[in-house]
């Protein structure tokens, strides 16, 4: 394993041993972006995931990493190389992926982010297994197998980690979270769409705190 490689393993290992909870952010109005981070960031949260399905994704993640630079930020739902370079740019610190394309896991080895490359296959994990990844994001979660099929994933494959997303409620993050191999579980219940248009950054706040809470 290069270097580069064994850094970018460290990094992931890192930003997910940082906060067992990874929100998924979708920002539909740019004023949204530091409010919500702070307000997850309040109840605990110290990585958020910033996805580039909106048109304010990019711009979400530069105003995060100047709001909140004591933070992981970083990209979700990159499925373009141009995506990945856009989303360095402005300031990521690592990469999520739904999936995996070979020149995206390519790309992810010698890039200044970390990739965690999205699967949902054990074939699929073999093709970033043998480029020396270790870290994945398990997507979708809960329909390619949840909990069992994590299980079985450590029977050949004892040294690697996810990070499951994906179907995922506070009710379950604690079971995944009970996994060896699972590092912290993403999703979107902790950044819920009502709350976020209200601007009751209160009740993000208390989501997390309970959610938090649910889970030590
Ligand atoms: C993701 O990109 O990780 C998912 O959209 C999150 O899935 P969820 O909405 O089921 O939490």
């Amino acid at each position: 394993m290069s270097q580069l490689a064994m850094h970018h393993r460290q990094q992931v290992q890192a930003m997910l041993a940082a906060c067992p909870l990874v929100p998924v952010i979708t920002i539909h109005h740019p004023d949204h972006a530091v409010p919500l981070g702070r307000a997850l960031v309040q109840g605990g949260i110290r990585i958020l995931e910033v996805t580039l399905r909106s048109e304010y994704g990019l711009d979400a993640i530069r105003q995060l990493r100047k709001a909140l630079p004591d933070v992981w930020v970083g990209a979700g739902t990159v499925t373009q190389i141009s995506q990945y370079r856009e989303a360095e740019a402005a300031g990521a610190q690592f990469v999520i992926t739904p999936g995996v394309t070979e020149s995206l896991l390519a790309h992810g080895l010698n890039a200044q982010a970390p990739l965690l490359p999205g699967i949902s296959t054990i074939s699929e994990m073999m093709m970033g297994y043998a480029l020396g990844y270790r870290e994945f994001k398990f997507f979708p979660a809960e329909v390619s197998g949840g909990i069992k099929a994590l299980q079985a994933f450590a029977g050949p494959f004892a040294d690697v980690s996810f990070c499951p997303t994906g179907g995922i409620r506070r009710e379950t993050a604690k079971d995944y979270l009970a996994l060896d191999n699972v590092l912290a579980v993403g999703g979107t219940w902790l950044t819920p769409e009502d709350k976020i248009e209200a601007g009751d950054w209160n009740a993000v706040t208390e989501i997390v705190t309970g959610s938090l809470s649910d889970i030590s």
